[in-house]
């Protein structure tokens, strides 16, 4: 029953509206691709600096960093929130220099690198 609804309209359909929809497809999967790389780019950004500047301390616990991934260590810090966080990240705690040395980072840059670290 079904297959007598669908298969006479396969055979009819014409190669353009084929090659039509394909286009589309083509051009929608281009521009979503685009759109969905947002994201991940702040994430990219985050795993980049914390890999360049942070790792240092933050991947070894040099200097009694609290190392990533380390709940325990992380745990009462999070409680804070992250702009309390951030905001000793911009200004250097302890033994942190401001921006963790890098003179260069944007603050979205060390913001990025803060919510890649504290990560859940
Ligand atoms: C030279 C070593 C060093 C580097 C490099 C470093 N940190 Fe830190 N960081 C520390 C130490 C030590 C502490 C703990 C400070 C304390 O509580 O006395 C800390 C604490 C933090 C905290 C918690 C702050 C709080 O309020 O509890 C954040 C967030 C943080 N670092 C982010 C970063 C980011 C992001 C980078 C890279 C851009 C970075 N750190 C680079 C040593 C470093």
């Amino acid at each position: 029953m079904l297959d007598s609804v669908i298969r006479p309209q396969q055979r009819n359909t014409p190669l353009s509206v084929t090659k039509t929809a394909l286009t589309i497809a083509a051009i929608c999967y281009a521009s979503c691709a685009m759109g969905a790389e947002e994201p991940e780019n702040t994430a990219d950004t985050g795993k980049q600096i914390f890999d360049q500047v942070c790792f240092t301390c933050h991947g070894t616990g040099m200097h009694d960093a609290p190392v990533i991934g380390d709940g325990f260590a992380w745990d009462p810090r999070k409680e804070k929130g992250i702009p309390a966080l951030l905001q000793n990240a911009l200004n250097g705690l302890g033994y942190m220099p401001p921006r963790g040395s890098c003179t260069d980072c944007s603050d979205a840059e060390i913001e990025a690198a803060v919510k890649y670290l504290v990560r859940d």
